[in-house]
């Protein structure tokens, strides 16, 4: 494991990779299974298993996202492809948002539905009661920020990975090969006959 946060490499890590997709597909199966309608309709015991389910998805959301904030603090990051500053400062704020929203996302959900006086329940029958009294007309604001917050990130990280598809289609600079394993983003430069990839393929060694 490389812990010298100084060197950099052509992709990010097999670790962050992994933190990365297996996080984007719970936050699409969560945002898939979001509980909607009235307070009574989401907390109805016919929508137990569902509403379980997709609470359990956004802690493992939250979950993951703790542990990657810590694991990039010693991970090596990839050499930045050189960019026009607007395009280098749209990328940074759209991660730096998601990153965000990773976080804002699970926790306006916990929020809301304890100060609406509703215990967390995760499959499993799990349940995780308020550590303090219930507000009511605040859970209820913070519910409906988590609905508007969970579209957000939907449409977010859908600019996102348009964007991400843009530099591999037209800038062909290895910006998606980078967050993929070596061996998809070979596959993929091979099929679409790429050989001017600013950002070689391999990981580098240490500088
Ligand atoms: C990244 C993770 C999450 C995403 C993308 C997400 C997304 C959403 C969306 C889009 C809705 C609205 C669904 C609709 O109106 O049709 C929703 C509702 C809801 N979510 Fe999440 N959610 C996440 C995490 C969580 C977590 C961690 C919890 C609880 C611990 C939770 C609890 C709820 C509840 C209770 C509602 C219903 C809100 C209400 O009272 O109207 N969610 N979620
Ligand atoms: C809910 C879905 C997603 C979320 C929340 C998300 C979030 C993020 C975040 C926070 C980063 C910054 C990583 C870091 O530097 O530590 C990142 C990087 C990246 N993501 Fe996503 N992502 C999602 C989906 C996707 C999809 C579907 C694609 C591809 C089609 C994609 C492609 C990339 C690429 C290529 C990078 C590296 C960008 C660079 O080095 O400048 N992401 N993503």
């Amino acid at each position: 494991m490389n812990t010298d946060s100084s060197t950099t490499s052509s992709k990010y890590g097999s670790v962050a990779q992994a933190f990365h997709w297996v996080t984007a597909i719970a936050v699409l199966a969560a945002f898939m299974l979001g509980p909607g309608g009235s307070e009574q309709h989401v907390y109805a015991a016919s929508k137990d298993f569902g509403r379980q389910l997709h609470e359990t998805l956004g802690l493992i959301v939250f979950a993951l996202s703790l542990l990657r904030m810590l694991w990039r603090t010693v991970d090596t990051h990839p050499q930045p492809v050189p960019l026009a500053p607007l395009m280098a400062f749209t990328a940074k704020a759209v991660q730096a948002a998601l990153y965000c929203l990773l976080f804002a996302v699970p926790l306006t959900a916990i929020l809301g539905a304890w100060f609406e006086g509703h215990p967390l329940t995760f499959l499993a029958g799990l349940q995780v009661s308020a550590p303090f009294g219930a507000a009511h007309p605040v859970g209820v604001a913070l519910a409906a920020i988590h609905t508007w917050l969970g579209d957000g990130i939907l449409w977010l990280a859908g600019f996102h990975a348009l964007a991400a598809i843009f530099h591999h289609v037209f800038l062909q600079d290895g910006v998606l090969s980078a967050m993929l394993p070596t061996r998809i983003a070979r596959a993929i430069e091979l099929r679409s006959g790429r050989t001017r990839m600013k950002r070689p393929l391999g990981r580098a060694s240490r500088t």
